[in-house]
């Protein structure tokens, strides 16, 4: 295991924890463990966000065989209607011209494909040198509506080279999603945002994953089999409140807004559950142990001698966890990504112990 993946079980685990215990955790606790988080993620150890450059070959191959190893782990029973697939688009016209600011206006064919649901789209290119200018340069992209109307999908700060060319991406999801339901095709606008500045794509591609649509709700790297302990409407409940079990937790890890999640290109979105409720006597529990800690609560709780009750209930937590296959880009090299299992990242089921 990595270190990024082991201080990403520290951090996991620590919001476990958190939710279990959470009538003891002050706010105090709370900030203290934000700053080990930061700490954890440990900037040393990590490629130069700046370094980034990952070119159409490498993301295509490295791309193509995550999202194998993600068909065989997930659903190999499920046939091939619900398996992921990665597009390419190559520009077919680049328009440039100034008024304000540098503007590049790309137009893609990317079909009206009303038989796919689209994952994530990207606009990939490759920067030219920046010879006398900033390399350092913030971009927009919108998607273009009308000859007054546009639709901003990203902002984003490039990091170019004075000398070199470099690869660039940015998040197109939405635009591409509509040309795919069908909406008008008027291309991509990409803004340089600073004074004096210019961002020139000499080659430009839209790369998209895609699935076909399927009448069952079973999508690829979100789907998994109903299990033992899903928490369910009107089940496991006791005086109205829920007893233990697993909820559905979406993790965005661009909205976690952590530097480090810049690495990941993928899953940019998963299922990773947690475990929440009560854990009343004899309620699933995980162990023996945690059987006798629960009894002892009670025994407690129904004794008037004993001034302060010191034995806690037993709590509702994770009691099996299950990998996440990762895309992220190779620590040492960053022009490289690399496929990584990542343990303990989703919650299959949970127990009181
Ligand atoms: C770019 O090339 C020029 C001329 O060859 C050189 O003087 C300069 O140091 C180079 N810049 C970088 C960042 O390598
Ligand atoms: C980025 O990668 C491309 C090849 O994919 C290479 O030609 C270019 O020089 C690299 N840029 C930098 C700044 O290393
Ligand atoms: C409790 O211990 C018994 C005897 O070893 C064992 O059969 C049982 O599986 C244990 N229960 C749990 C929940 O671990």
């Amino acid at each position: 295991m990595g270190a990024i993946s082991r201080t990403f079980l520290t951090v996991w685990t620590s919001v476990f924890v958190f939710w279990c215990n959470s009538e003891l955790v002050t706010a105090n606790q709370q900030a203290n463990s934000d700053k080990g988080l930061l700490q954890d993620l440990g900037l040393s150890i990590l490629p130069d966000v700046s370094k980034i450059n990952i070119s159409l070959a490498e993301y295509t191959k490295m791309m193509t065989s995550y999202l194998e190893t993600v068909d065989n782990d997930v659903n190999a029973e499920d046939g091939d209607d619900i398996r992921a697939r990665l597009l390419t688009f190559d520009v077919d016209k680049k328009i440039w011209w100034r008024r304000k600011q540098d503007t590049y206006r790309l137009r893609f064919s990317v079909p009206a494909s009303p038989q796919y649901e689209v994952k994530n789209a990207q606009l990939r290119f490759l920067a030219a040198p920046q010879t006398s200018k900033p390399t350092t340069i913030r971009v927009e992209v919108n998607q273009v509506l009308g000859a007054r109307r546009k639709r901003y999908l990203e902002e984003r700060t490039l990091y170019l080279s004075q000398n070199h060319t470099k690869w660039c991406d940015l998040d197109i999801t939405s635009a591409v999603q509509s040309w795919m339901h069908g909406d008008i095709n008027l291309g991509l606008d990409l803004v340089c945002l600073d004074s004096n500045c210019e961002v020139d794509p000499l080659e430009a591609y839209i790369t998209t994953i895609v699935h076909k649509k399927s009448s069952r709700i079973r999508r690829s790297v979100m789907y998994r089999p109903e299990r033992r302990t899903d928490c369910q409407r009107g089940r496991n409940r006791e005086k109205g409140k829920r007893k233990c079990c697993r909820q559905n937790m979406k993790v965005n890890f661009k909205k976690l807004d952590i530097p480090e999640m810049n690495f990941i290109m993928e899953p940019k979105v998963y299922e990773a559950g947690y475990c929440y409720g009560l854990c009343p006597p004899n309620y699933n529990h995980a162990t023996n142990h945690s059987r006798i800690q629960s009894l002892m609560h009670q025994m407690e709780k129904s004794n008037p001698s004993s001034a302060k009750r010191r034995i806690p209930k037993a709590c509702c937590a994770p009691s099996k966890l299950g990998p996440l296959d990762i895309l992220l880009v190779n620590k040492d090299n960053p022009t490289k990504l690399m496929l990584e299992k990542w343990d303990n990242m989703v919650v299959i089921e949970c127990a009181c112990s």
